[in-house]
């Protein structure tokens, strides 16, 4: 019997190439911004080096470059100041506040990425849930439900293209789409956080959107990580079936066995979001030579595809577009 032998596949970097089931572009990929009201700030966030909170005027200019790169998309996260912070989080649904106020601005700059925004309350909220508390001080869904159709709206009319609820509320999306389609937008797409799952890995995040709850924590509305790919499966049916036009996964890394169960489970596309933990890991790692950073991050993002995502949000996303141009 002739031996087979798997080696000759590798052995030429043109086959290599040629058979590589997975390949990245620029395209791939979603870069988040945290973005607050002022004028020429641009904090850095100790935990995630590279990453800024900016006001208005500095993520545009931002914005223009990762446009540059080839990058097709961007998230926004809005960042409150403490002063203007309450119990429901009103200030996220003023059309003056830095997610609105960079929506515009961008468009007025002739940006021409597609716009997502973050929605969720936990920057906005002075006890940093993800929506206004019952007397028993757990988010009230529906009421959080309710107040998301709201904030979807105003994002839209600001010129949101893809609204992105984060707060793992039951029936957001239905919510948001029947808001969303009473206002005139019915164009404005859903993508859904509906695989979220309750992680540490948003650490440095919180620090970055001061958004850590002052006291308890998510374990009520994010996911248990400890329960069965069939939980992720039937939160992504869900939030499919309400009209979502992208589910994503998050975590990513640790996450890669959901991320397929859940891109097999559905029509829709599915999101991966490589967390802020996971860009930091990364990061300190390479900082003290330990790593070969470019090398880490295009595995990773290869094996996000491979796992079935179709889209990437990544605080890598403008390095990427560098290394594979
Ligand atoms: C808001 C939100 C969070 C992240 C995205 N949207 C934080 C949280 O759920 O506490 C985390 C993103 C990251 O860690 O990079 N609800």
């Amino acid at each position: 019997m002739t031996p087979i032998r798997p080696r000759r596949l590798r052995a030429h970097p043109m086959l290599r190439d040629m058979v590589a089931g997975v390949r990245l572009s620029p395209k791939d990929f979603i870069a988040p911004l945290f973005v607050r009201l002022g004028e020429k700030i641009k904090n850095p966030i100790v935990s995630m080096p590279g990453v800024f909170q900016m006001s208005p005027e500095i993520a545009v200019a931002e914005l223009k470059r990762l446009q540059q790169l080839g990058l097709p998309a961007f998230i926004l996260f809005g960042i409150a100041d403490k002063n203007k912070k309450d119990a429901l989080g009103s200030h996220a649904h003023d059309p003056n506040n830095a997610v609105c106020t960079t929506l515009k601005m961008a468009k007025d700059a002739g940006i021409n990425m597609l716009a997502i925004t973050d929605l969720c309350y936990c920057e906005y909220t002075d006890h940093g849930h993800c929506g206004p508390l019952t007397p028993q001080r757990s988010v009230d869904n529906d009421a959080t439900i309710q107040r998301l159709g709201t904030q979807a709206v105003v994002h839209a009319r600001a010129g949101a293209d893809v609204v992105a609820p984060s707060g793992m509320m039951d029936n957001a999306v239905a919510a948001i789409r029947e808001a969303l389609d009473a206002d005139k937008h019915a164009d404005t797409s859903i993508l859904a956080y509906a695989v979220k799952y309750a992680s540490a890995f948003y650490g440095p995040f919180r620090d970055a959107a001061e958004s850590a709850p002052s006291s308890g924590d998510r374990k009520t509305y994010q996911m248990d990580y400890r329960t069965s790919a069939r939980d992720a499966i039937r939160e992504a049916r869900i939030d499919e079936a309400q009209g979502a036009d992208m589910i994503m996964v998050k975590p990513g890394i640790a996450y890669l066995d959901i991320l397929r169960d859940v891109t097999d489970a559905v029509a829709v596309p599915t999101a991966v979001y490589q967390v802020s933990g996971e860009y930091a890991m990364i990061k300190a790692a390479a900082a003290n030579g330990w790593i070969d950073e470019k090398a880490i991050a295009l595995e990773t993002m290869t094996a996000f595809k491979r796992a079935g995502a179709s889209v990437i949000l990544t605080y890598h996303a403008a390095q990427l577009a560098e290394w594979l141009r």
